[in-house]
């Protein structure tokens, strides 16, 4: 029996290709483009180290196959959009959204050969914006698309932002998402900004945080006593496996209104869906699911997206991401960014760590898992085609819970 490769922490970062870590990603479907992104023209796209190419035939079918032509390499980013799929610029060779060569042009007539030739494909889908692939194995037979409430939903008002691009591991920006004490330290710059305005997540007086297993993955649940003996104040971010993150964004938070406004909960929920490129750089899919009655809110919600930090930059100031302070992303993104791609077993660890070691263990569990040849936590299975994938976060007051 083949011996399976010892996985430790310091496996998860890596998704290329016959890596372990690599190898869960490539057992769940996961964002690979906003469909408004993808045009009528390819797009090169890299995913988990592969260099690939989205397109959207003539009649509307789309394909996600390989960057480099099999004839003589060259890039289908350049390709032509036509007769049923996209025609290699260089000598033509024609290619449908299933990677299956169509058309030699250059060959002699009555050749067979484009019938042997088929490409790298991988299949695609659309859920509410977003383009889903599946990169593993049986790409004929892939499992289930969860049917994320965010996106599937038909109540409230949805809204994708901007597609961004980050120059750092994803897995350095997954984390953050485990760690709710970096809000009341790294976001307390600006008593307006960050989650809660830094009422909450405050730097003198740190709320108290549990770390637990859901279904769907993690979350992390930050607590303060409530208005009255009772109740408490509580905070929820969620982590979805293979990759994504859910945190409550409050009315609260952007519209100045009083604590008290969060006695209903808020109304609106953040998903940030994670994609490597490779070890380096990852793409952020972000969509903003509302279910309150403000049919303004989005507009409303827009000028808090900008990522800039309030300070100027002093003219001495050498350091690559500075001015960071006072804005939530600039500040995530410097920490993250600036984290090393080391060894996870050689940093130290505190309690206050506690979301970070839950989520590292439930990502080795699912390397395992794939591994051993199980479904990996997070995967479907077929009974489960028709139920709604919730990714729950709380954000507000509510009843006590006795521990
Ligand atoms: S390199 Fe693409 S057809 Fe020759
Ligand atoms: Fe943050």
């Amino acid at each position: 029996m083949k011996r399976l490769k010892k996985i430790t922490l310091a496996d998860i970062p890596y998704v290329g290709r016959g890596t372990p870590a690599g190898d869960r990603f490539r057992r769940y479907w996961i964002v690979v483009s906003a469909a408004r992104d993808l045009h009528d023209i390819p797009q090169a796209i890299k995913v988990l180290g592969d260099e690939l190419v989205l397109f959207r035939d003539q009649t509307g079918k789309i394909g996600l196959i390989g960057a480099h032509c099999p004839h003589r390499g060259a890039s289908l980013e350049y390709g032509d959009i036509e007769c049923g799929g996209i025609r290699c610029p260089y000598h033509g060779w024609l290619f449908d959204v299933h990677g299956q060569c169509l058309e030699m042009p250059a060959e002699p007539k009555g050749s067979k050969f484009a019938q042997k030739v088929k490409h790298l494909s991988y299949p695609v889908r659309e859920q509410g914006g977003l383009l889903f692939a599946y990169l593993g194995p049986n790409p004929d037979d892939p499992p289930l698309l969860p049917k994320y409430a965010a996106l599937a939903d038909c109540a409230g008002q949805r809204s994708l932002e901007a597609t961004r691009v980050y120059d750092c591991n994803w897995f350095n920006f997954i984390e953050n998402g485990a760690d709710p004490a970096h809000f009341s330290i790294l976001h307390r710059a600006d008593p307006d900004d960050g989650t809660w305005r830094s009422w909450f997540f405050n730097f003198k007086d740190i709320p108290y945080f549990d770390a637990i297993e859901t279904a769907y993955g993690m979350k992390v649940v930050s607590r303060k006593p409530g208005p009255s003996a009772d109740t408490e104040y509580v905070d929820e971010k969620s982590f979805a496996l293979p990759s994504i993150l859910q945190i409550g964004d409050t009315e609260f938070t952007h519209f100045r209104q009083p604590r008290e406004a969060l006695s209903a909960g808020s109304h609106n929920a953040h998903f940030m869906f994670v994609t490597p490129n490779d070890d380096h750089s990852f793409t952020l899919f972000t969509v903003n699911h509302y279910t309150g009655s403000d049919p303004e809110f989005f507009q409303k919600l827009a000028p808090s997206r900008k990522a800039e930090a309030k300070a100027e930059k002093k003219p001495y100031d050498r350091r690559k991401y500075s001015p960071f302070r006072g804005n939530v992303r600039t500040e995530d993104i410097t920490c993250q960014s600036t984290q090393p791609l080391l060894d996870r077993r050689k940093e130290q660890l505190g309690t206050s760590d506690k979301g970070v070691i839950l989520i590292r263990r439930i990502i080795l569990n699912a390397i395992r898992a794939v591994q051993e040849k199980r479904t990996p936590k997070g995967a479907l299975k077929r009974e489960q085609a028709q139920e709604m994938v919730k990714i729950d976060s709380f954000t507000g007051v509510r009843a006590k819970e006795i521990n």
